[in-house]
């Protein structure tokens, strides 16, 4: 029985199988018959020695993580800073470990968290204390860098796929007498991955989404509108996809909610759709609606993609058997073999090709109108929607999704206050 305790954490904004991530390393580490402490609310827990003790979570619990969507131990947006910087808090986080005795420490998040993973890997030589840091990979933005695809992406985009074939149908029967244009927004801030997913939904020049609107593009609101127009025209109506990233020539997001900054830096988006609508409405004088699924497309794991629960639950085991090999300073990442037939395995790459890195749509992804996504995005695309994962549904219609009672670990240090 390996020596030491593993701690694991969850960061940044959660997704629909993060929790698949953290039942699989609790299954792992338990086979291997290790200790897992899972830190409350990320890294802010580990500072602050809030601990839960993931002994008490019965195998049922487990297993009902798997199919729930949310972060069970709760998850944060706390970036540390470098340790000249923050010496303080890290020295705060080294006695929380040691206190501890924990010797392997899995940070599941995404590039802002990788940063993170990276650098507490860091401590383990700047401090002489034996740790190994792995990164575990999710963000439904999937623009971590060097993972072929990032665990939670896949059920996002099929949710984006799946409610954007649904509305069109929807805008479809009502357009000749009612609404003639509906713009949905999707996630991702500076990278069209969840905009590009709505391509799915349809196939040819005249199916919905008609208009996709990518962050890499420019928004230029003239030619926008005169497409509409120009769409409505010729098919009856008009579905847009626009990316809560999209910019305008001076860089400025169509979206910023007002200026408030999270703790990783990021101003917070949301209102592209809203704002574009006003615009057709009053440009074009054509009924419109909008819908912002915001954190409905990142929880909705009613609809989530078999692939990516799979490859959720793999990166979680990979990062187990990471942490007791004593692979420190790395992330465990997909790869892909092929397409068709999908075939992928899990590698394990150096967190420094990742921390702070943002994967962008790449260029032969957007059709040359900028406007929709090629066969190549198809390809890349179509497998990691594949396949259906439901939840089990209770007799009351709702699926069974559990928030099991966490039991805190006993307190050794004086208390954090930061
Ligand atoms: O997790 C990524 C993400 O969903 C982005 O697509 C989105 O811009 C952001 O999180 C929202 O973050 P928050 O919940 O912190 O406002």
């Amino acid at each position: 029985m390996p020596q030491g305790t593993l701690l694991y954490a969850q960061s940044g904004g959660v997704t629909a199988v993060i929790n698949a991530t953290a039942a699989a390393v609790m299954q792992a580490a338990r086979t291997r018959r290790v200790r897992v402490l899972g830190a409350h609310d990320g890294i802010l827990g580990a500072l602050r020695e809030d601990l839960i003790d993931t002994a008490t979570l019965t195998p049922a619990d487990l297993k009902a993580l798997i199919h729930t969507p949310g972060g069970v131990f709760g998850s944060c947006r706390l970036k540390l800073k470098s340790l000249e910087e923050d010496r303080e808090k890290y020295e705060r986080l080294l006695g929380v470990l040691r206190a501890h005795d924990v010797r392997w420490f899995l940070y599941n998040g995404g590039n802002d968290s990788a940063d993170t993973a990276l650098k507490v890997s860091r401590l383990a030589e700047e401090f002489g204390y034996p740790l190994t840091c792995v990164g575990v990979p999710k963000t439904i933005d999937n623009d971590l860098a060097v993972t072929d695809c990032c665990p939670g992406f896949g059920s996002a985009a099929k949710y984006t796929a799946v409610s954007v074939r649904e509305c069109a149908l929807d805008v479809m029967a009502m357009a000749e007498s009612s609404t003639k244009v509906f713009i949905y927004e999707a996630m991702g801030r500076h990278a069209g991955w969840l905009a590009a997913a709505a391509g799915l939904a349809g196939g040819g020049r005249n199916e919905a989404p008609h208009l996709i609107l990518f962050p890499e593009r420019v928004f230029d609101e003239a030619d926008f509108l005169a497409r509409v127009e120009a769409t409505v025209r010729r098919v009856g109506h008009c579905v847009v996809v626009a990316s809560e990233g999209i910019r305008d020539a001076q860089g400025r997001f169509v979206a910023d909610a007002g200026g408030l900054k999270d703790a990783f830096g990021h101003v917070q988006l949301g209102g592209a759709a809203s704002y574009l609508a006003a615009r057709v409405q009053h440009a074009l004088k054509l009924k419109t609606h909008w819908a912002m699924p915001d954190y409905l497309q990142r929880s909705a794991r009613h609809i989530a993609s078999r692939t990516d629960l799979e490859q959720a639950q793999a990166v979680g085991r990979a990062a187990v058997d990471c942490a007791l090999n004593g692979q420190n300073g790395v992330m465990p990442v997909i790869v892909r073999d092929s397409d068709a037939p999908y075939r992928w395995h899990i590698d394990i790459a150096p967190l420094d090709r990742i921390a702070n890195r943002e994967k962008k749509l790449p260029g032969n992804f957007i059709r040359s109108d900028g406007y929709g996504i090629t066969a190549a995005a198809r390809r890349y695309l179509g497998p990691l929607i594949a396949g259906e994962a439901f939840p089990p549904y209770a007799a009351d219609g709702l699926p069974t999704y559990v928030t099991p009672k966490l039991s805190a670990v006993a307190r050794k240090l004086d208390r954090w206050e930061n």
